[in-house]
């Protein structure tokens, strides 16, 4: 949720930071912002509401020299998207501008006690309250900008990854974090600073990781200091980056979501390497030998996450169940961490979040620790904040992704999950070793199950046009496929916008039934599993009431094909498998579906990749 991006060095600050921001645009695009201190030493900010080449448009015929600058693209929470509530904000006395993304709680109370004192606000952001204090503090104590920025943070209750410039300072960022990510990178005779890597990977591979409660004086000159909110320097870990300009590209495809959809052969080839080795016999994830005794004696595995990474989760119930014969629970972080739960050592906590960063989910984390339980991470963003403040975790390894609809991250986080199922299951015996050699066969050939299923590609995109005018759509699937329903209609609706309910099939007479007619699509999920003759019947439900019936089915399907309306067929893998499989075709439908209704895939109205706020 919102992007910061700083530069200071001597290149043209906005061009980086324009280009950072579209890098970032992924985190927000309610607004945008760029806040420059030219040669001749005035501080110029230029803000528009909308998307980032708003604000190029806007910047067109003005000053936009300077060799230091922040900038941020935006998810509003506090006051509408708009060019007043928009970022950089601007002290009162215009000396300093600031860039913001997370929350500040007491605003509130810093707001009123900042007007009593005479402060006037532009905004109705949570953020300006932020930059007064600064200005506030440091006229009031005639201190440096590092002395308020630093006194300020000490008042604040919240959320921050702030960026810091003054007018009369102009070859120095001061910067800060808690709770949202912050990347520093360090080149020579410039510094970069940014909410994560991709708008800084073009200009150093040298980054560090800024930690929770460091400030950060990002210089030209000056190599990197890091302090404490005490005003102790803390260390500087310089990590070299793993990510090439090629990866945030479109590589040709009209939209990163396609791009990503089609990566999945290759995503999850990267998410199995070395993982599954002895053509299958064997399964190694090092996480999960590292955390070996805990899950050996856990009473219980409680998986944390939240949307598409929670559907994923639900998945990796089965799994675990399945395998390991471990209870598993299967929270919402957002309700987790205010329910509070009973928790202690015995406990294995999972969090799984594409991003690592996800504040809910992070809150989760804390809160499991605090009680003792062991804790987990399934992240995709390497150095993010979830796989620091784990004891031990998984990456899914699946690059970055940079749609904002969640597709490979969703197949890499269910094929690690498996993963670390079939090796905990191997650790407490639990399965038959010859069992969990057939899976490990298979999943090297998932790959190329996958390329097959991407095949279907032209005859979802026809099956979408009879489709994207639909009001309603009901997704429906019993066991594996029940999560797959869910996620499936997640895809619709953040991308299209129209409504779509994901249910447990069986449910559907208790109640969504009452919903089906001739208007309204079902898409079922019904591969070729235990489940099989049971989703026949509710196939048949659906077709009593005249509900016209997408299905999913695997290849040779002989009774589903006969009823259904449509029927997508896809490769025959093992049960556990069927859910990376089944994904595939409905990420397609809604992608299409979307498209023909000339929607923003990439960037759904009112989303954000990144969600840092609760
Ligand atoms: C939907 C989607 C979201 C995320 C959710 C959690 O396509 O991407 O529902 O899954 O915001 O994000 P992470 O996985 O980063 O914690």
């Amino acid at each position: 949720m919102c992007g910061i991006v700083g530069y200071v060095g001597e290149r043209n600050a906005y061009d980086i930071l324009i280009k950072g921001l579209h890098r970032l645009e992924y985190r927000g695009y309610d607004s945008a912002g760029v806040a420059l201190v030219s040669p001749s030493g005035t501080l110029n900010v230029y803000k528009a509401a909308g998307k980032v080449s708003n604000l190029e448009n806007y910047c067109k015929d003005k000053d936009t020299t300077g060799g230091i600058g922040i900038a941020h693209t935006r998810w509003a929470t506090h006051g509408e998207p708009s060019d007043r509530n928009a970022h950089p904000h601007f002290s009162e006395d215009e000396e300093i501008a600031l860039v913001h993304n997370g929350t500040i709680e007491n605003y509130k109370v810093l707001k009123d006690a900042l007007i009593q004192n005479g402060c006037k606000f532009q905004s109705e952001t949570d953020t300006e309250v932020l930059v007064q204090l600064i200005e506030y503090i440091r006229t009031h104590n005639d201190c440096t900008l590092l002395e308020a920025v630093k006194e300020a943070l000490r008042q604040v209750v919240g959320a921050y990854a702030i960026a810091v410039i003054e007018k009369n300072r102009p070859d120095t960022i001061i910067a800060a974090r808690k709770s949202s990510p912050l990347v520093i990178g360090i080149g020579d005779g410039e510094m970069f600073l940014a909410s994560d890597a991709t708008p800084i990977v073009e200009y150093t591979k040298d980054v560090v990781y800024v930690k929770d409660n460091e400030i950060a004086v990002v210089s030209k000159t000056r190599p990197l200091k890091l302090v404490n909110l005490n005003n102790e320097e803390t260390s500087v870990d310089v990590k070299t980056l793993e990510l090439s300009i090629s990866q945030l590209e479109k590589g040709g495809y009209p939209h990163f979501m396609l791009k990503e959809i089609f990566e999945q052969p290759t995503t999850l080839l990267d998410c199995i390497r070395g993982r599954v080795v002895n053509e299958g016999k064997d399964i190694i994830v090092s996480g999960v030998l590292d955390s070996k005794e805990k899950f050996m004696n856990a009473k219980r595995i409680i998986i944390v996450a939240c949307g598409t990474s929670w559907h994923a989760s639900l998945i990796g119930k089965y799994l675990i169940q399945d395998m390991c014969r471990i209870p598993v629970e299967v929270e919402y972080a957002s309700e987790f961490r205010y329910s509070n739960p009973v928790l202690d050592d015995r406990d294995v906590v999972i969090a799984v979040s594409q991003s690592g960063e996800t504040a809910d989910t992070l809150a989760a984390i804390q809160m499991a620790h605090d009680a003792g339980a062991y804790v987990y991470g399934i992240s995709n963003v390497v150095g993010s904040s979830i796989p620091r403040n784990t004891d031990s975790g998984t990456y899914i390894h699946v690059g970055p992704e940079i749609g904002v609809a969640s597709t490979k991250a969703f197949t890499g986080q269910v094929m690690v999950l498996t993963l670390i199922a079939m090796a905990i299951a191997e650790l407490k015996g639990t399965m038959p070793k010859e069992d969990l050699i057939k899976i490990g066969e298979e999943i090297l050939k998932v790959p190329d199950y996958v390329r097959q299923t991407l095949e279907l590609n032209e005859q979802i995109e026809r099956l979408s046009l009879i489709f994207t005018y639909a009001h309603n759509f009901l997704y429906l699937g019993r066991g594996y496929s029940y999560p797959v329903a869910l996620e499936g209609a997640l895809k619709l609706k953040e991308i299209s916008y129209i409504h779509a309910e994901g249910y447990p099939a069986a449910e559907m007479k208790h109640g969504p039934i009452a919903l089906i007619d001739a208007e309204m699509p079902t898409v079922i999920i019904a591969p070729n599993d235990h489940l099989y003759e049971k989703i026949v019947n509710n196939v048949q439900q659906v077709k009593a009431r005249h509900g016209s019936v997408i299905a999913i089915v695997t290849e040779g399907d002989k009774e589903i094909r006969n009823i259904a309306d449509h029927v997508i067929e896809v490769p025959d893998v093992p049960e556990c498998l069927t859910p990376i499989i089944t994904s595939i075709p409905l990420q397609l439908l809604s992608y299409y579906i979307a498209i023909n209704k000339g929607k923003n895939v990439d960037m759904p109205r009112n989303l954000a990749k990144s969600v840092t706020v609760e």
